[in-house]
């Protein structure tokens, strides 16, 4: 084999051998670099005759121009399959979706809270808030609870140890905060107080913490038939029917008089709960004006001033709405029930957008 065909068949395999631009160049500046194998060949043309000199000369550069050719066509191959490579591994796949789905979920409390807010938003109430850990005044007193009155021991109250400002305990409702409310806002008053509240109680139906919302209107001419329609209007929205029957049993608060617990209709025919048909009732709250003794004590005057206040169970109101069977599975903080009971983190509840989706 002549020293050219040798230097033909070696640079053309560690041409094809080459794996990237940075190995080819390297081959390329072996071969045809000043340095390079074939470069090197035209040294011998010093000690030829003029004839030889043509010839080879002739065949050196036919070389040359073969290699670089090769090398210009690995080089294409080359730049070719990283293109390829680099379009494969950037691939933007524009069937996922955009914004992937949050992976929390919202608690079903804090999605009621939010839904009672905006439907009470709508008829113009503010949302006030207030202490857990609350006085025996704001509690009790204020709320015409005399000390020693036995409407005290209903309340299964948690007390807390002695303090610099006296016994404190945890609020057993959020009445406390109409208290606070009235108090410190010269009426017109309309707020809604959600929150948690604390009784020593804990059954099938009961957990020692558990969650209020309060309502409280305060003005002139404010009486018993718009908490009728304001409650009404809320069942219906909250339970998204267009009628809810709802009734008002007399009842005994310290702090409302007259007093009503209200119960809406329903039917629980084959084991299934549906609001707003049938024969049956079932209790959602507790209300009425409010006494003229606590407007005494928040320093309201009762001769030009009255309203109408009440308290709802969170829990209870959620659990009816969203089916949801047992009142403790609530806290157990289990994410598999989060995960099937919660709803969407984005999804704000509004009455326009739709309360719960
Ligand atoms: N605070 C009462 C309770 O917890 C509910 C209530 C609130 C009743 C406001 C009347 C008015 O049972």
């Amino acid at each position: 084999m002549s020293e050219f065909d040798r230097l033909r068949a070696e640079t053309s395999a560690a041409i094809d051998a080459a794996a990237d631009a940075a190995a080819l160049e390297v081959v390329r500046v072996g071969a045809l670099g000043r340095k390079g194998t074939v470069t090197e060949l035209m040294k011998n043309l010093g000690s030829m005759d003029a004839e030889a000199r043509r010839s080879f000369g002739a065949q050196v550069n036919a070389l040359k121009d073969e290699l670089t050719q090769r090398i210009e066509s690995r080089r294409a191959v080359l730049a070719d399959a990283a293109l390829s490579q680099r379009l494969a591994s950037e691939t933007i796949d524009l069937s996922l979706p955009a914004r992937p789905e949050p992976q929390g979920r919202i608690h079903p409390i804090s999605q009621t809270i939010d839904e009672i807010i905006a439907i009470f938003g709508e008829m113009g109430f503010s949302v006030a808030e207030g202490p857990d850990i609350e006085d025996d005044f704001h509690n009790f007193t204020a709320l015409n609870f005399p000390v020693g009155h036995p409407a005290r021991d209903m309340h299964d109250t948690f007390y807390l140890p002695d303090g610099p400002n006296g016994q404190m305990l945890l609020r057993t409702h959020t009445s406390p905060v109409q208290v606070r409310t009235m108090m410190s806002v010269t009426p017109p008053i309309r707020v809604i107080i959600p929150g948690r509240t604390y009784r020593s109680d804990s059954d099938q139906t009961h957990t020692p913490m558990f969650h209020q919302v309060e309502g409280l209107v305060i003005d002139e001419k404010t009486h018993m038939g718009h908490l009728k329609g304001c409650l009404t209007e809320f069942a219906q929205a909250y339970f998204e029917v267009d009628h809810v029957p709802i009734r008002f049993r007399p009842s005994f608060f310290p702090f409302t008089e007259p007093s009503a617990e209200v119960d809406i209709g329903c039917s629980r025919k084959g084991g299934e709960l549906k609001i707003g048909a049938g024969d049956d009732w079932l209790e959602i709250l507790g209300s009425g004006m409010v006494h003229p003794n606590v407007l005494r004590h928040c320093g309201v005057d009762p001769e030009r001033y009255q309203g109408f206040a009440f308290g709802m169970g969170i829990e209870r109101i959620a659990m009816l709405k969203y089916g949801i069977p047992d009142l403790r599975t609530f806290f157990d903080a289990d994410l598999r029930w989060l995960r099937h009971y919660g709803f969407a983190a984005l999804d704000i509840p509004s009455l326009l957008t739709g309360l719960a989706r």
